[in-house]
């Protein structure tokens, strides 16, 4: 319905807004692109050696998807689903950009904060131990990705759990080069500098 692809474009706008380029831009640090990973996240401005810059991002890129869902259900519930869906593809599909946005994990966070925090706290809990543990960042996202959407069926409800599924398959085929370096033994680790 039209309210329903409003709500798919409201959040996509919002999570089209790319912080992480606009943060290191802002702080004279260049084109966080032509570094690292070349990825906008947080863990490649990380990469620039800005701990609260990337700090900062995190915080933003997980916010907009919290706020594109808390905005929605104001109007009718079953909204947010549909605006945290547009935040996620809005960050990782960005018009300003090209359509080359993010790996939307900080995005996705922010959209499970927003419609199940709950199983929010799972996916920190499975981030931060596999991070702790081997400190790669993808690798964490993956795992907590995995989580999730199982998490959701028990937890939450099936549709969620529908959701967040296809949404964990997006988020690792946004991955895949960094799948690859994972295999090769190749990927950076947390906090290295890029
Ligand atoms: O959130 C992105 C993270 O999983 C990997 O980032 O820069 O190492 O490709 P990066």
């Amino acid at each position: 319905t039209f309210i329903t692809i409003a709500a798919l474009i409201f959040g996509y706008l919002l999570g089209s807004i790319p912080f992480g380029l606009l943060l290191t831009r802002a702080a004279g640090l260049g084109d966080v692109r032509s570094i690292g990973s070349g990825n906008i996240g947080a863990t490649n401005v990380l990469r620039t050696g800005n701990r609260k810059l990337a700090a900062a991002t995190l915080l933003l890129d997980a916010l907009k998807g919290t706020a594109a869902v808390l905005l929605a259900s104001q109007y009718a519930a079953e909204l947010g689903l549909w605006a945290g869906f547009g935040a996620f593809l809005g960050h990782l599909f960005p018009v300003w950009l090209g359509f080359r946005g993010g790996k939307g994990v900080a995005t996705y966070l922010g959209v499970l904060i927003g419609l199940a925090w709950q199983v929010a706290l799972i996916f920190a809990a499975v981030w931060l131990l596999v991070a702790v543990l081997f400190r790669y960042s993808s690798l964490a996202a993956l795992c907590a990705a995995i989580a999730v959407p199982i998490a959701l069926w028990f937890l939450a409800t099936p549709q969620l759990a529908a959701l967040f599924a296809v949404m964990s398959m997006i988020l690792f085929i946004k991955h895949r080069a960094n799948i690859q370096r994972l295999a090769a033994g190749t990927e950076g680790r947390i906090g290295a500098k890029g």
